[in-house]
């Protein structure tokens, strides 16, 4: 069975912006999140606390969330690598941030510079902070089906980082097919070990495009009864540490897939839109989602 409604959350300003190689204006950055809050999404993922040497396309961070206008019921979270990350972010006003781990050794030395194993340490530091905060942590798992450096990741690998993590206090983990080779075959292998570690109502999928599977993937992932998922407005996106990764599903597709299923978002397709064309008429390119492609508008 289906779920009834399902839960979006909006990264087309951070996974999206953080791999185009312009770097976007701060007011266009914030204009984009304020029309984003405007379409009835609940999570807009709005920046990240990285260092400026690695992504500079967020060496904005501060300027975006003080800029922002925070719409209530709207929330804003962003990335904190490590302790620096998070004190940053909340002395810049967040009130939610995520941690970002991965299935692979390799990416995640590429990605943070560090091991796995150190990476939890310094999540669990976050984590900490986090809890005396009172702030919510979501939890990122990256290469979850497969890594641009190591190839083809173990099931068991990421149900065991996504427990860690889960384990930590994460309230809900993402997991990531960072560079999109995901098919629905090793993405129900996948979702099979992980769901045996992680109770399923605090799993999310975050599927990039880049073989054309994410919307199939999403897919039998609702039907394993997953109700959280992650897109970017026009498909906007990739990773920069994940070379040739195309952007994430988008957004105003998979909406259109859900609504076409029956399924609540929240979400008003026609907002959703006007927000893509938007940022895609900024970066002087086009749309990747097949929606606001199509000219036989339904
Ligand atoms: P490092 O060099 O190992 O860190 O970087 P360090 O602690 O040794 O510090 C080195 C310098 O960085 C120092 O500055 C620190 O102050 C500074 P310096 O003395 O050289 O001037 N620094 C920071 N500055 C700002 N904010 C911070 C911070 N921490 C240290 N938080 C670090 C470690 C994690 C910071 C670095 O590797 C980094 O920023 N990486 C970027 C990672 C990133 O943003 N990747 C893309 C997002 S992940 C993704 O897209 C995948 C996802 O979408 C899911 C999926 O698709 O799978 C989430
Ligand atoms: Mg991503």
């Amino acid at each position: 069975p289906l779920p009834e409604k399902v839960k979006i959350v909006e990264v087309g300003p951070r996974d999206g912006l953080q791999n185009e190689k312009s770097i976007v204006p701060t007011e266009a950055k914030i204009h984009l999140i304020d029309m984003l809050s405007e379409s009835g999404l609940q999570v807009i993922e709005a920046t990240s606390f990285v260092s400026p040497k690695w992504v500079p396309q967020m060496a904005d961070q501060v300027e975006v969330m003080k800029g922002i206008q925070r719409k209530p019921g709207v929330t804003y979270p962003v990335l904190t690598p490590n302790l620096k990350g998070f004190q940053a972010a909340v002395k810049a006003g967040a009130s939610e941030v995520a941690i970002f781990g991965a299935a692979s050794e390799l990416f995640s030395k590429k990605n943070i510079n560090c091991s796995v194993d150190e990476s939890l340490q310094r999540f669990d530091e976050v984590m900490k902070a986090a809890k005396e905060a009172a702030v919510p942590v979501r939890g990122y798992v990256s290469c979850v089906v497969g890594c641009p450096y190591e190839g083809k990741v173990a099931p068991e690998k990421v149900a065991h980082v996504a427990k860690r993590l889960y384990a930590m206090g994460c309230y809900e983990i993402s997991l990531g097919d960072t560079i999109g080779v995901g098919t629905p075959g090793s993405m129900v292998d996948m979702l099979e070990a992980v769901t045996r570690e992680v109770p399923v109502s605090a799993l999310a999928v975050h599927c990039h495009d880049t073989y054309g599977q994410a919307l199939a993937n999403i897919l039998v992932a609702l039907q394993m009864g997953i109700s959280v998922v992650d897109s970017s407005v026009a498909g906007l996106g990739g990773c920069p540490y994940a070379q040739g990764a195309s952007g994430n599903v988008a957004t105003e597709d998979v909406v259109y897939m859900l609504h076409g299923l029956g399924i609540q978002t929240g979400v008003e397709l026609s907002k959703l839109m006007d927000a893509g064309a938007f940022i895609c008429r900024t970066l002087n390119r086009k749309s990747s989602s097949k929606v606001a492609q199509a000219t036989c508008k339904l």
